[in-house]
């Protein structure tokens, strides 16, 4: 393995962007209407002139696609709606030669409810497979416990030939895996050396956090706190806490991680920062860098389910972020999202997508990649991609909206507008529409009838355009992808914030050996000034501007980012290439 002196000990992997691809939408080569792995092998060179080396791919293996690839049904083979196994091949070798790496999803909390196991599991308690999954006797008649499915209903679904329950996190077509049985976790161990011979290069781990379940001292899986009536319940914090974690993904470093030159991120929904840094810390955690949710969260109402809005603010988004900068700061690694195809666009969320689209797309790129970890890009984020306009519910296909919008209509006393209010601000529909990538039909995604609907507005906003226009969103993000790896104080400078109580100014610095960058992002849509008196050079502007004042006042235009060294000794060259 190769340890980089100057990333603190990390490998080179510190000073690499992410790029996320959700195949189903990224290139259809045949004309089906859904992408695939030879569509996603043709636009490689388009990654290239982004500057991305590591690629992270959704789900491509076999499912029923109850939820999109999320319920796998055989973990060593590919859905022919993506191609074969010899595409899948090809394409990693096409990858490499560009020096690429691939990451893969590996999505082992759960699987599909039409996976082998699950069949054999359920037909009989003696079943040799039974005990793969997790099962439980009726309680008085009820559920076990008080658990909820994170796509509605209760966790629990009552299974007649065993007359039990199995448990299922997520739909009822996704039961738990017990991680508690060995063999569940040689099997899984197994399949990760499959594809890490394959040469692949690392995994994003679906709700890894959740993989141990609590258990109370007769055995049991402990009710969760209640919250509100009425709303979800899904026992995320409690179970994402569970000790034996630590002992699993321990286990699964030793037997496999250990052995090959991979990256890890592992998806944490419910974690807490102490627990993140110990699962990342370089000297010994099991990943390198984890999902955290709590940024996201902000625009929801605390304890409540995701489609109870709520504005957010700067504030809680500094306050959210800045907790996680400090917290891993010495020890553990940030991972740096704002998109991915479970959450909506951030432009639409955190900028204007209507008036600035284009600057505020630029200050939440900046305001992100400016930050201590590495930084995840979504496909079509680098374009500038907002949230579609849902105006029905049939232009959506994710399980969890579809559930949401009848539940709430049917039990909750919502009405259409209002569920599609919520489904249009949070729905993860949202990221999944059609990349663009031309201004052809379709926006050049496909030359059939795409599976989702390609959003009929903001034909400009496309790769093609874009990429032949110097002051696009792309070629913005290509040069923040740039910066990573040629300026050290940002893989490496000590993160502190600045102008900490300013109510659309979120600032901070990145203190290094010998450079101090500065990064500014107006987060409103008015100019606002404030006393300035760090004379800077702009290395990236989202306007422009080129100098930071002496003194006086500094006025930021609407949406305007700025990123600034302030020289205080000879600095290493960071030039934006
Ligand atoms: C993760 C995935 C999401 C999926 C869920 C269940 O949150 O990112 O898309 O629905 O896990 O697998
Ligand atoms: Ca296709």
């Amino acid at each position: 393995m190769t340890r980089n002196a100057g990333t603190g000990g990390r490998r080179d992997w510190s000073r690499s962007v992410i790029y996320q691809v959700y195949p189903r939408s990224f290139s259809d080569s045949n004309g089906d209407g859904i992408g695939d792995l030879r569509g996603l092998t043709s636009r490689l060179d388009y990654l290239s002139a982004l500057g991305v080396d590591i690629v992270w791919i959704c789900p491509v293996y076999a499912s029923p696609n109850r939820d999109n690839g999320y319920d796998i049904s055989d973990y060593r083979a590919i859905h022919p709606d993506f191609g074969t196994m010899a595409d899948f091949d090809a394409m990693l070798a096409a990858m490499h030669a560009r020096g690429m790496r691939l990451m893969m999803d590996l999505v082992v909390n759960h699987t599909s409810d039409a996976h082998a196991w699950f069949e054999a599991a359920k037909s009989s308690r003696d079943d040799p497979h039974h005990d793969f999954y997790i099962w439980a006797d009726a309680a008085q008649g009820c559920a076990p416990n008080n658990w909820e499915a994170a796509f509605g209903g209760s966790a629990w679904t009552w299974n007649a030939a065993t007359r039990e329950y199995y448990l299922h996190l997520f739909s009822h077509h996704q039961p738990d895996l017990n991680w508690d049985n060995p063999r569940v976790r040689a099997e899984v161990y197994a399949l990760m050396r499959f594809w890490l011979d394959k040469g692949v290069d690392g995994f994003r781990m679906d709700v890894v956090t959740l993989i141990a379940k609590p258990r109370d001292a007769s055995g049991r899986l402990p009710d969760a706190p209640r919250t509100r009536a009425g709303d979800l319940q899904p026992a995320f914090d409690l179970v994402s806490n569970c000790p034996r974690l630590l002992d699993y993904l321990g286990e699964m470093k030793r037997e496999v991680l250990d052995h090959y030159d991979v990256v890890t991120v592992g998806e944490a929904p419910g974690i807490s920062p102490e627990r993140a840094r110990l699962l990342t810390d370089a000297r010994h955690g099991p990943l390198d860098m984890l999902f955290q949710f709590d940024h996201v969260d902000i625009d929801t109402q605390p304890g409540r389910s995701k489609w109870h809005l709520r504005a957010f603010s700067v504030d809680a988004l500094r306050d959210s972020l800045s907790h996680w900068q400090a917290a891993l700061a010495d020890h553990g690694w940030n991972s740096l999202y704002f998109n991915n195809h479970d959450q909506p666009r951030a432009v639409s969320r955190f900028g204007d997508d209507v008036r600035w689209r284009d600057r505020s797309a630029k200050m939440l790129g900046l305001l992100l990649h400016g930050m201590k970890g590495t930084p995840f890009v979504y496909q079509g984020e680098e374009l500038g991609m907002r949230n579609a306009q849902f105006s029905d519910i049939r232009q959506c296909r994710d399980v969890e909206s579809l559930n949401f919008y009848h539940d709430a209509i049917e039990r909750q006393g919502w009405n259409v507008q209002q569920a599609l209010h919520a489904i249009r601000a949070k729905g993860r529909d949202n990221a999944r529409t059609p990349m663009r990538w031309n201004c052809a039909a379709n926006a050049g995604f496909s030359a059939g009838v795409p599976w989702m609907e390609v959003p009929p507005d903001d034909p400009d906003v496309n790769a093609e355009t874009e990429m032949a226009d110097p002051d696009s969103v792309f070629h913005f993000y290509r040069r923040l992808i740039a910066l990573r790896r040629t300026c050290l104080a940002l893989v490496e400078g000590r993160y502190e914030l600045l102008l900490p109580d300013h109510p659309d100014v979120f600032a901070y610095a990145r203190r290094h050996a010998g450079a101090d960058l500065l990064v500014l992002c107006n987060m409103c849509g008015r100019e606002v000034a404030f006393a300035w008196s760090a004379p800077a050079v702009v290395l990236l502007a989202n306007t422009d501007r080129t100098r930071l004042p002496d003194q006086g006042d500094l006025v930021l235009e609407p949406y305007e980012a700025v990123l600034a060294v302030q020289v205080r000794e000879p600095v290493e060259r960071a030039a934006a290439a």
